[in-house]
């Protein structure tokens, strides 16, 4: 192998450079050597939605996106799914190695104890409309905890960090369930320390007249692998997000806020409520082959596929698959899995799909399992929320222990006006007048 050096020649000026490589990467800062002038600003790269951006240096997720591989710290997704709970996923991500027996048992103890909400943090979600979005209730009420956790703001102590941690991991369920319930008109459920995590969770949206709500195990589990995979995705949309709101060093819980709205859209973590929609709209397994032709004419996506990352099978698509199958047998089968499968199966053979490496996305699936269990499709992106925040976490952390890391502050090119004066609106005149 040759030297781990880029041989750059500006044909502006005739002059040569060159750039190390590093990582697979050259250095964005050491274009900026390369000018016509002494004046010159110097040379950027431009790349709109960073598609080959690095901004980071990262030990959290791997993900290799052409053969469909993603690993939390190492671990395949495939054996985290199999073999840990959400919990032990969490400190995984956060704390960089699948924790022992009594540290889980700790992280467990923590988390379990603040899973409750201040008195008043019930009174500001009750003062949402009846109708309001649970995802708009979510990131308002996270913002809401940093007024009253004001320590938050020592970012750079370990301990108020590990503590925030806890409160995020814990109440952002909460959060959640109350959201939900608000929207139900029900009254909102204490957490019971009895239940597991997700089984928790699930008394908080569910529970009714009995003194003790039992959680179908099945359902529980298959919830807690959902959690599983979506707790972390590298750089992706949100991640970035809580990275730039956190890199001002805001405290973490506007920068969860800012993830979280980040991850309402559509082309993110809402897509989920998108797929409902979309299979909603088609209807049944005959109409896929019009609505197929619709996508291929441009005039609707395809919602739950594409990824920017993934060019083959998403992990996690294939896992969600397997977990429907034993949700279903709990349930009951829903008819929407069949306009999947159909439109998967179409999908994959077209001709479209196939050269834009267009393959199903987490969203895919996933909807049609949480309709099952019965949770309405605008709660869908607030379960992504739930899971990702472990990750969001993870992802603030290393960036502030990072000591390459800076405010996240991009460059543009500028396109605009060139200088020119301002004259006052009265002076002006109004070009509709005659
Ligand atoms: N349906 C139809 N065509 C699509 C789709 C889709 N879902 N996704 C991409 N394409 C097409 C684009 O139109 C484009 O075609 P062209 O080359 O003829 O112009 C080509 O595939 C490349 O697409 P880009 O938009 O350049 O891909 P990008 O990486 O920017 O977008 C994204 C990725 C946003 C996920 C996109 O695939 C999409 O909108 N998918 C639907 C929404 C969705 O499922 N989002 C969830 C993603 S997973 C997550 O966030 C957890």
């Amino acid at each position: 192998m040759g030297k781990n050096i880029l041989t750059l020649t500006d044909h502006r000026t005739g002059e040569t450079y060159e750039l190390p490589i590093t990582n697979g990467t050259i250095n964005a800062m050491d274009l900026r050597k390369i000018k016509t002038h002494a004046d010159d600003f110097g040379l950027m790269s431009y790349d709109p939605g960073f598609k080959n951006t690095a901004a980071c240096k990262s030990k959290i997720t791997f993900i290799d996106g052409e053969k469909g591989i993603l690993r939390y710290r190492g671990y395949p997704i495939e054996q985290i799914a199999e073999k840990c709970s959400y919990l032990e996923t969490a400190s995984l991500l956060v704390n960089g190695e699948l924790p022992t027996k009594s540290e889980l048992g700790e992280w467990t103890w923590n988390i379990t104890h603040h899973t409750l909400l201040h008195e008043n943090i019930k009174k500001f979600i009750e003062g949402f409309r009846y109708d309001a979005h649970p995802m708009g209730i979510l990131i308002s009420t996270v913002a809401a905890l940093s007024t009253f956790y004001p320590e938050a703001k020592n970012i750079m102590d370990a301990e108020s960090r590990l503590l925030q941690t806890y409160r995020l991991i814990a109440k952002i369920p909460s959060i959640a369930a109350c959201a939900y319930r608000h929207r139900m008109g029900l009254p909102y459920v204490y957490p019971d320390n009895d239940l597991s995590y997700t089984g928790n969770f699930l008394n908080m949206l569910f529970k009714m007249t009995r003194p003790k709500y039992e959680p179908d195990p099945v359902l529980e589990k298959a919830m807690d692998v959902l959690f599983i995979l979506h707790a972390d995705h590298e750089q992706n949309c949100s991640a970035s997000v809580m990275r730039g709101v956190g890199s001002s060093h805001a405290d973490p819980f506007c920068a969860t806020a800012g993830a979280a709205a980040a991850l309402y859209g559509p082309l993110h973590g809402g897509a989920n409520e998108q797929v409902l929609r979309m299979l909603n709209e088609i209807g049944c397994k005959d109409n896929v082959p019009a609505y197929i032709k619709r996508v291929k004419d441009g005039g609707v996506l395809l919602m739950g596929f594409g990824h920017r990352v993934y060019k083959n099978y998403d992990p996690r698509a294939k896992i969600i698959k397997q977990i429907a199958d034993k949700v279903f047998e709990v349930t009951g089968r829903n008819f929407l899995l069949d306009i999947a499968l159909e439109l998967e199966k179409i999908a994959l053979e077209d001709e479209y799909f196939i050269k834009r490496k267009l393959y199903p996305n987490v969203d895919f699936y996933s909807g049609i399992i949480y309709q099952a269990m019965g949770f309405p499709v605008e709660l869908y992106p607030v379960l992504f929320a739930i899971g990702r925040t472990s990750g969001w976490i993870a992802q603030w952390q290393e960036m502030l222990l990072d000591p390459q890391q800076k405010i996240a502050r991009p460059r543009q090119i500028y396109l605009g006006e060139e200088y020119r004066d301002c004259i006052p609106v009265e002076k002006a005149g109004d070009p509709t007048e005659a």
